[in-house]
């Protein structure tokens, strides 16, 4: 399977199959993620990082990633020292940067900015959040995580939290759909997804259900997706305060729960899950964003044409 050169932007251009090669050839990488084996593999590679949004995980582990197979990173820093405050255009800097790096992996604000950025681009580009748009690399790791910590065959998962901002959720549901699973849906009503998602949903063979509560999904799946409210994305401060706080998971939310049952957060959490709730055998949120690290790896290695 050939990756080598493509631009990463939507989840909505992979086949299952694709997707089955990127979580294997993840695996591979795991010793070398854990610091157990050394790799060479892109050496004399350089990523280019280009964040215009905060970030902890996904700059991080994509910067580990390439550290870790011997390649380098070449990052942008802040906005405000880079001659983006000297209105500089967002084609005008993928054009320069293309001629210092070999890929580049980019955070935006706007939806759209990652597939514009591919137009201008002569080297590949990962989308690494475009607004509310997609995150397709958060849902590779997402995949894995399922994938390692339960079960992708068969699977029930509920998606709670903020699915109408929720650009790692939009994603999310695109690739589940490949896999068959059965999706619950649980959100403020004003933060339900957007109807055109559920529609290409349920185009593509997927049932949806849409519930009120966490504890009328929580007997019925295997892994309770949590999200953040993105506030930074409300047009209206007081609309966030209406929606903040409702969704919540506490030990006492899984009093009941099956041992199986994985909660999953893409983090940071800000108080949808509470500190109690990490001691858990429940909760898988940092081994997911450990798991960020190998599929990172794989991606770039694919992507820079040093594995197919
Ligand atoms: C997410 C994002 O940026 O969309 N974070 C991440 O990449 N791990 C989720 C969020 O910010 O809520």
């Amino acid at each position: 399977m050939r990756f080598k050169d493509h631009h990463i932007i939507s989840m909505t251009s992979f086949s299952r199959d694709m997707i089955d090669h990127i979580l294997e050839t993840s695996e591979k990488m795991e010793p070398i993620a854990l610091g157990k084996q050394k790799s060479d593999l892109l050496t004399g590679k350089i990523l280019g990082v280009l964040f215009f949004e905060p970030s902890t995980r996904t700059r991080m582990s994509f910067e580990t990633a390439m550290y870790r197979l011997g390649g380098n990173v070449l990052n942008l820093g802040s906005i405000d020292a880079s001659s983006i405050a000297k209105g500089e255009t967002l084609a005008d800097t993928i054009r320069v940067v293309g001629s210092y790096a070999d890929a580049i992996v980019l955070r935006h604000p706007k939806e759209g900015a990652a597939c514009l950025a591919s137009e201008f681009s002569t080297i590949p580009i990962l989308n690494a959040g475009d607004g509310a748009g997609h995150h397709p690399t958060q849902t590779l790791l997402d995949l894995y995580t399922i994938k390692r910590e339960s079960h992708l065959e068969g699977l029930k998962i509920a998606l709670v939290g903020d699915l109408k901002y929720g650009r790692t959720v939009h994603s999310l549901c695109y690739a589940l759909s490949l896999y068959g699973a059965q999706i619950t849906m649980i959100s403020p009503e004003e933060l339900r997804m957007p109807e055109e998602i559920i529609n290409d949903l349920e185009s593509r063979g997927s049932t949806v259900t849409e519930v009120d509560s966490i504890e009328e999904a929580i007997n019925d799946v295997d892994v309770l997706y949590m999200t953040r409210i993105q506030k930074e994305r409300f047009p209206d401060p007081a609309e966030y305060q209406k929606v903040a706080n409702r969704l919540k998971i506490t030990t006492e939310t899984l009093k009941e729960a099956r041992s199986e049952l994985r909660i999953m957060h893409p983090l940071p959490r800000v108080n949808e899950i509470h500190p109690d709730v990490d001691e858990t055998v429940h909760a898988c949120y940092f081994k997911q964003a450990f798991y960020g690290v190998p599929v990172r790896m794989a991606l770039m290695a694919l992507v820079l044409g040093a594995m197919e």
